[in-house]
């Protein structure tokens, strides 16, 4: 089986392509390789991926149509999982263009190509960034959406297309609204990394205060392959994440006890205006569909990403 890896050198398109290589399925990926955060971390991630026999990777933009098509007139593709993207909601405050270039115009060239080569099956990665801020605590799939930045629009717009796409020409297409993913090669721009690499100052926004429901990147992998594994589903939208929104001065409580930095100065700044206060969301429908249950707790997924940190910063 075939499965074509959008991002694959990204955070979870990393760690997916990984899981599914020793799976033994054939991964096909394309990245860009974007500078949006330090691309040494890309090239390194592409360099572990092609010592896997059947990985093979493509250079290109998504938003660069005759690419995209070029591309699915050359190779058979059985089943797309779509992680690329320019992620980020500080980043799209200023920058929205990206957004519009490589969520929605990318994307749409991926949805385009698939409904014309009558390929039905596809995982989109979407966002908490969704639902905009909410008190109906634990956010159901049903609760209502009002992104309350531009990186957020854009995720509900590949919702909005995907649902069309899926009801117009028969496509099962499962969008994931994922929560705040953490891991071993996670992303520099996001917290708990930036904070690990931090050994100065640390700006921390809205004095630590935000709750964040943390999901661990093999929980994600695990629960993306048994949906591969999943057909006929239409269109439908999934909460990815653990149920367990922890406060941030919490999560540096537990960095700092693993890994101390003792020249680090925490630099307090204020909210942001595209943060949301909380996310926390019901894991209870991707637990019924998947029977995925096991969830890894806060505590062992950092005291494992510290250990990757330690050994490969
Ligand atoms: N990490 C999280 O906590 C989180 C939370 C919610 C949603 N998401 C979504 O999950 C997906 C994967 O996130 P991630 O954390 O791995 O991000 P990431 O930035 O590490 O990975 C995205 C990858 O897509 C590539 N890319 C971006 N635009 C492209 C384009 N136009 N053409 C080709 N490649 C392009 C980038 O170079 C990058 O390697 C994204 O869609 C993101 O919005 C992630």
């Amino acid at each position: 089986m075939n499965i074509l890896i959008t991002g694959s050198c990204g955070f979870i398109g990393f760690n997916l392509s990984i899981f599914l290589l020793k799976k033994k399925f054939k991964v096909i990926g394309i990245d860009n390789l974007n500078n949006y955060y330090d691309v040494k971390f890309k090239k390194k991630r592409l360099q572990l991926l092609k010592k896997y026999k059947n990985f093979k990777f493509y250079e290109f933009d998504l938003a660069d149509q005759k690419k995209v098509d070029f591309f699915f007139k050359k190779n058979k593709i059985n089943s797309v999982i779509h992680l690329a993207a320019q992620a980020g909601v500080r980043y799209s405050i200023d920058h929205p263009k990206k957004y519009v270039h490589s969520n929605i115009v990318g994307f749409h060239n991926i949805l385009e190509n698939c409904r014309l080569k009558s390929i039905k099956n596809i995982i989109l990665a979407s966002s908490s960034s969704v639902y905009g801020d909410k008190n109906n605590f634990p956010l159901k799939e049903t609760e209502s959406i009002n992104p309350k930045n531009f990186y957020g629009l854009t995720k509900k717009n590949n919702e909005e297309m995907s649902e069309i796409y899926s009801k117009l020409y028969n496509m099962n297409i499962c969008a994931l609204r994922f929560f705040t993913v953490y891991g071993e090669w996670g992303r520099p721009d996001m917290f708990m990394l930036k904070y690990l690499m931090s050994y100065k100052k640390f700006d921390l926004y809205n004095n630590g205060l935000h709750f964040r429901d943390f999901t661990y990147i093999q929980d994600v992998n695990e629960i993306i392959f048994r949906l591969i594994k999943k057909r006929n589903i239409g269109f439908s939208v999934f909460n990815i994440c653990s149920n367990k929104p922890f406060k941030i001065t919490r999560v540096i409580q537990m960095i700092d006890n693993l890994f101390y930095r003792p020249k680090l100065k925490i630099n307090k700044v204020g909210l942001q205006k595209a943060d949301v206060i909380k996310t926390h969301g019901s894991n209870k429908k991707i637990i019924n569909y998947t029977k995925f249950n096991k969830f890894t707790s806060l505590e062992t997924g950092i005291s494992n990403l510290v250990s990757w940190y330690k050994k490969n910063q």
